[in-house]
């Protein structure tokens, strides 16, 4: 049997720990009597994508928002993008039609950003502008100017140095990342994001009530390169497209990552999201990275083909008009052949177990990397990121309570083998080692306290 299969006392004892992580994540390690700051109007800054849904969050629980865009075009688009998704549910029954004109009534639109500042303006501001260091320091200098004495001033970046928006204000302290998934009036994760050296601790438990408050699951991560969700993303994403390079087909590996519990694979994901999302950054990269390790490049040829995913009717797969289900494209894969004989790959057939080790144990590793070093504060904390924000499945109780049941020895000498034949990015982190050379488990590790 895989080590990858479950018992019924498997599925229970997850379930089990899915709860215990839920209740876990709340607890900040701060000191119980920090008093929150009161959070009584918020300004979300940014009407697209993510402004939007975050503003239908805050809204749905009864918070009066000032929804701020430059642009009035975009104020309106992303005004009639949150009326849309209000009649989707009075449609579905979800919502009657005066609750939605509730709701619409505490979003009040405005093209300028003074009209949320003073002293009668919000008590929180959540920026959601595009993902640009100068654009975010430019507003957040903006902010600095207007916002109340005591504001928060929280931004949505997905990878940006959180330490670097703060520095363009005079209030460090009041500053704080508040990382949404996308829809954000749906997705359950929110990622509260402290520099551990400026924020203040009441913004701190401040925005983890506020978390609550709306209905999400707040986990508290500390700054680092894809805080914790997209720091684990990067192995599971890396090796995935690895593996298509080595001689697995991208239906062969979300076949089998359907197979292990995720709704979708990750080439799916891929095509639904769009492949150009990040295309722009990855590209601005490619000039400065080491160039001693392997990189994954053809996702980046695949946006250049005009394979941008489902919005263009290609991309890992090809889709008919109307229809989102992947089909299989000879074209693409005889692409994907030759790419790999261009690289100098001899291509082999990879089975289910090398997909799965390949794709979940880099975010094992990596998890315990985020452990060592502070950024996550326990091990369930990775486990309900991943269960909320990425849609690992329920069923394995996220990727450290999944290692800890397969067993960690057994994870660590499937990475060291991994180390041995592809290199770099399968370095052993040293707290897996410790934990193996100690007979312990992630476990054990929370139940001593760090
Ligand atoms: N889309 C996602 O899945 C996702 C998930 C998590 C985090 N994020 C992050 O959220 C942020 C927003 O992403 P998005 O996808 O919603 O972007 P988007 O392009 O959909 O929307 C950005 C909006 O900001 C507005 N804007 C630009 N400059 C402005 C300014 N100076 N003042 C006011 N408004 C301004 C634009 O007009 C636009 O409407 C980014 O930092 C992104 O990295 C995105």
């Amino acid at each position: 049997m895989s080590v990858f299969e479950l018992t019924d006392a498997d599925r229970a004892a997850a379930a089990e720990h899915v709860r215990f992580a839920e209740r876990e994540a709340a607890k900040t390690g701060l000191p119980a009597d920090t008093p929150l700051r009161p959070v009584d109007q918020v300004a979300v800054i940014g009407a697209g994508t993510m402004g939007g849904g975050i503003a239908m969050a805050l809204a749905n629980a009864g918070l009066p928002v000032v929804l701020v865009d430059a642009d009035a075009a975009a104020l309106e688009r992303g005004l009639q993008r949150v009326r849309a998704n209000y009649d989707t549910s009075v449609q579905r029954g979800k919502l009657t039609p005066e609750a939605v004109a509730e709701r619409m009534a505490r979003i009040r639109g405005t093209n300028n950003l003074a009209d949320a500042g003073g002293p009668d303006g919000a008590d929180l501001f959540i920026e959601a502008v595009f993902e640009d260091m100068a654009l975010k320091q430019r507003l957040f200098r903006e902010l600095d100017a207007i916002a109340k004495a005591g504001a928060i001033l929280a931004t949505n970046t997905s990878g940006l140095d959180i330490n670097e928006i703060a520095a363009a204000t005079r209030r460090p302290q009041d500053v704080v990342g508040a990382h949404f998934f996308s829809p954000a009036n749906v997705m359950r994760l929110l990622e509260v994001v402290r520099s551990p050296d400026a924020t203040a601790a009441d913004v701190v438990v401040t925005l983890m009530a506020l978390g609550r408050r709306i209905g999400k699951v707040a986990v508290l991560a500390r700054i680092w390169p894809g805080f914790i969700g997209n720091a684990l993303f990067r192995q599971y994403n890396r090796d995935a497209h690895f593996l298509v390079e080595d001689g697995a087909l991208p239906h062969e590996v979300d076949a089998t990552l359907t197979k292990f519990g995720y709704a979708m694979g990750i080439f799916a994901v891929h095509d639904m999201a769009g492949n150009d999302v990040g295309y722009p950054t990855r590209k601005a990269q490619m000039a400065t990275r080491p160039t001693d390790r392997r990189w994954n490049d053809l996702i980046l040829k695949l946006v250049e083909m005009g394979r941008l995913g489902q919005k263009s009717g290609q991309g890992w797969y090809r889709y008919e008009a109307g229809d989102r289900r992947p089909q299989r494209d000879p074209e693409l894969e005889a692409w994907i052949v030759a790419e790999s004989a261009r690289m100098g790959i001899t291509r082999r057939p990879i089975g289910e177990e090398e997909i799965l080790e390949r794709c979940l144990y880099g975010m094992v590793n990596e998890g315990a990397r985020l452990l060592e070093h502070g950024i996550a504060l326990r091990p369930s904390d990775i486990d309900i990121v991943y269960l909320t924000g990425y849609g690992f499945p329920a069923a394995q109780g996220g990727p450290m309570a999944m290692a800890d049941r397969i067993g960690l020895p057994k994870v660590l000498a499937a990475i060291r083998r991994l180390h041995a034949e592809h290199g770099f990015w399968w370095q052993p982190a040293p707290l897996l080692e410790q934990l193996v050379a100690e007979g312990r488990s992630f476990a054990d590790l929370q139940r001593a306290g760090g």
